[in-house]
């Protein structure tokens, strides 16, 4: 058993339990903080991503004793921030959007690469945005919301930050 202090969203937070307690599963079951969301479970699908003192990471491989003393921002955060309403605006307008069970992975990953690498290009955020996966139809949406917000050639101007 261990008991990690953190930074939640900006409040000082306790989370006691096995040192293996996934933050996914303290987000979800402690603090109702339900838009990270169990996709594979295993990393791969980007379903269940935060920020972890500003870097994007999956929830569900991060452990309990990983959290002391480190800062977690979730969507509910992120998503009242105006620094993403550039990429909710985006995918909205592209029809990324259709079960919603990807989508704060996605405004995650994307807000993420529109704060620190705005000028990396649609390629680039394409192949640095690959780790969050949709399996509805979304996809093609997906990728006109990055040509938008990353400026491909022809598409609109990126939106004004
Ligand atoms: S549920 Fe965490 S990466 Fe898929
Ligand atoms: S919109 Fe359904 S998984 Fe992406």
């Amino acid at each position: 058993m261990t008991e990690v202090s953190f930074l939640l969203n900006g409040a000082p937070v306790s989370a006691r339990g096995p040192a293996a307690r996934r933050l996914l599963d303290i987000l979800r079951d402690d603090h109702g903080l339900t838009g990270a969301k169990p996709g594979c479970e295993i990393g791969r699908c980007g379903a269940c991503l935060v920020w972890l003192d500003d870097q994007p990471v999956n929830a569900c491989l991060v452990m309990a004793w990983q959290l002391a003393g480190r800062r977690v921002r979730t969507i509910e955060s992120v998503a009242a921030d105006s620094a993403s309403a550039p990429v909710r605006e985006a995918l909205a307008a592209c029809g990324a959007v259709q079960c919603g069970y990807c989508s704060a992975g996605q405004v995650m990953a994307l807000t993420w690469l529109h704060e620190h690498r705005p000028d990396c290009g649609p390629a680039e955020a394409s192949a640095l945005a690959a780790g969050n996966l949709c399996r509805c139809g979304t996809a093609p949406g997906i990728a006109r919301a990055i040509d938008r917000l990353f400026g491909a050639p022809g598409s609109e101007p990126p939106p004004a930050r």
